[in-house]
């Protein structure tokens, strides 16, 4: 059976609709189908609606017409196959990583000895072996992600849906995340959508990255990196890397939209282009 396959199929939706008023249309007849195990990301200005098309995935909001399938079969309300991890972590302040961990399989009903094996495997996973009885105000931003994504993957979702959760880390912290998070989905595979603003990560992570645009929220372009994988933060060096980011810039800030063929080959070093980042940083 093939697990974790999403299609979104000419979904528009309009928020503020109470009060019989019409409301404004977020997304505008997205399509995308994302297969078992692939990386998306969704890059796109503040506002266009990336959040409303994870929230509509995670089953929180309704299309206003368009349907959104996974495996098939539409999604209907939230569920723990479908994983949400954000920007801050909803762990539980009062309980251990070890028990904050195996809280979705204690929902279920599993034993405690059962789920600590789970939780602790994890645990391991994400490279906190050791912390498993520290609470989360003892840990680190970067670890308290790490922790909140074992805790979503302990109900082996078939889906993980990550709306830039890595945004409050450092630079550095969120390149080791970014590392961590490719190699936990080696090992897991389960499809994942990583909403970001930041060219670097979602070139970085993304099997497919797909460029949205604003008012309405609609997708402007695909592409795809196509770097081999295990993939190394060094690969933001690469001219292929630094190309497709300039054509991320240009859909990003330009109406225009020029083609990929047009765009000029970089000359600049590692270090200007990374000031040029900021200079565009949306
Ligand atoms: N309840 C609402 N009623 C009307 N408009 C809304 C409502 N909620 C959100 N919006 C609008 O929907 C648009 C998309 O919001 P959304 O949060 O999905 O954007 P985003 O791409 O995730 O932005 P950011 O990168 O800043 O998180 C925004 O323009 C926002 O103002
Ligand atoms: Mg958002």
């Amino acid at each position: 059976m093939s697990a974790g396959r999403i299609a979104i199929q000419d979904v528009s939706i309009r928020l503020g609709t109470d009060g019989g008023q019409p409301g404004v249309e977020v997304l505008h007849r997205v399509s995308a189908e994302f297969a078992p195990g692939e990386f998306i990301c969704l890059l796109g200005p503040s506002g266009c609606g990336k959040s409303t098309l994870l929230g509509a995935l995670a089953g929180h909001l309704r299309p206003s017409s368009g349907s959104l399938l996974l495996d098939g079969v539409p999604v209907d309300g939230p569920d723990p196959e479908r994983g949400l991890v954000f920007q801050h972590h909803t762990l539980f302040p009062w309980k251990t990583v070890l028990d904050n961990v195996g809280y979705g399989l204690k929902m279920k009903g599993v034993s405690r000895a059962q789920r600590n094996l789970e939780a602790s495997a994890l645990i391991e996973l994400v490279g906190l072996a050791g912390f498993e009885h520290r609470y989360p105000r003892e840990l680190s931003g970067g670890m308290q992600q790490r922790v909140e994504i074992a805790r979503v993957l302990i109900n082996h979702p078939r889906v993980l849906l990550m709306d830039e959760p890595f945004g409050a880390l450092d630079a550095l912290t969120r390149v080791k995340m970014q590392e961590l998070l490719l190699d936990v989905w080696g090992r897991i595979r389960t499809t994942v959508v990583f909403i970001t603003h930041d060219i670097d990560e979602a070139l970085f992570l993304a099997d497919r990255l797909l460029v949205m645009g604003p008012r309405p929220g609609r997708i402007v372009e695909e592409i795809v990196p196509g770097f081999a994988r295990p993939r190394h933060a060094d690969i933001v060096t690469n001219p292929h890397f630094v190309a497709l980011k300039r054509r991320c810039l240009a859909l990003l800030h330009d109406d225009a939209h020029p083609p990929l063929e047009r765009l000029t080959p970089l000359g600049r070093d590692p270090v200007s282009e990374a000031a040029t980042q900021w200079r565009f940083a949306v």
